[in-house]
């Protein structure tokens, strides 16, 4: 039975990348894209979102708009890392989303498709925080709930100890972790997720339809890149989509807890790793990834589009 996959998403570079990977992946059929405010505003991400699939020759996967803002937080973006509008790249689009909230679309496909489905949530958790709050019962309907973000035993992305999903709505993070049992697949993991420039040049010179493929799997050129960067770029987003579709990532169960105290270490995943709170694990901790493995997958993915 081909697994049943809803992307949420704040396309964003390595989102993009992640939506082209689960297309061309036989291992799931993509019911939906949802849109959550992150790299971009709401309203970017979702234009993205319908272009990135126009893009790719898909209009018929649905996407629905979400959450403008995170929870409590204000709204931190990240353009400087992803592009004006939180994407690289001159795509047009001519579709519309989908009249449906992202969060009634979630719930509406949880219900339909039951745990036949997996939810891969690759931005801010408020979408996925809001929808359990409406559907208490969404984590029991769904197979998994996958979410890139954390940084449970490495350093942050956007402070020495979050990542930037987490740190931009930890409220959201942390209601997810406590109702949902998720699979956190941070940069333990994703960091390790990479593709060489020159293989991400190859992909530009195999098909035009994966040019834009490769502008996404490139992201981040106009950061001043140190030797290591410029050679891997890390694609946090498609490493979520390999952790379902294969078993590239290795996870450890923790009892994990998100710190919302607004403090200096706000947004971090903090795992009980030493078992020191004598709490029972509630969550899979991604902390490691087969990177050749990864690789091999995305590009057989990629040579399906
Ligand atoms: O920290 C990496 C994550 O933040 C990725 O999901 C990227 O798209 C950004 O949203
Ligand atoms: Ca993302």
């Amino acid at each position: 039975m081909t697994r049943k996959l809803l992307l949420d998403t704040d396309p964003g570079c390595d989102d993009a990348a992640a939506i082209a990977f689960a297309l061309g992946c036989d291992a799931v059929d993509t019911v939906g894209v949802t849109t959550v405010a992150g790299n971009s505003t709401v309203e970017n991400t979702t234009e993205n979102a319908i272009a990135v699939l126009e893009a790719l020759d898909r209009p018929d996967v649905p996407v629905a708009k979400g959450c403008d803002r995170p929870l409590v937080k204000e709204l931190t973006l990240a353009e400087h890392v992803h592009g004006d509008g939180g994407l690289y790249g001159e795509l047009t689009q001519s579709g519309t989303a989908v009249d449906a909230h992202a969060v009634d679309f979630i719930i509406d496909q949880a219900r339909r498709h039951g745990d036949d489905l997996t939810i891969a949530a690759v931005g801010p958790l408020t979408n996925v925080a809001v929808a359990i709050a409406r559907e208490p019962a969404l984590p029991n309907l769904v197979d998994d709930i996958y979410v890139m973000g954390g940084a449970a035993f490495e350093a942050g992305n956007a402070t020495p100890v979050a990542e930037f999903n987490i740190y931009n709505d930890p409220e959201a993070a942390s209601r997810v972790t406590q109702a949902a049992e998720p699979k956190i697949v941070g940069l333990d993991a994703t960091n390790d997720a990479t593709l060489p420039y020159d293989t991400v040049r190859e992909l530009h010179d195999r098909n035009p339809r994966l040019e834009h493929v490769a502008k996404w799997c490139e992201y981040a050129p106009e950061i001043p890149a140190t030797a290591e960067r410029r050679d891997r770029p890390s694609l946090h987003d498609p490493a979520v989509v390999a952790a379902v579709v294969d078993d590239v990532v290795a996870f450890e169960r923790h009892y994990t807890q998100i710190d919302t105290s607004g403090g200096l270490c706000e947004g971090q995943v903090v795992c009980d790793e030493p078992e020191v709170t004598g709490n029972p694990p509630n969550a899979d901790i991604a902390v490691d990834i087969d990177a050749s493995g990864f690789r091999d997958r995305l590009l057989d993915a990629y040579s399906n589009l």
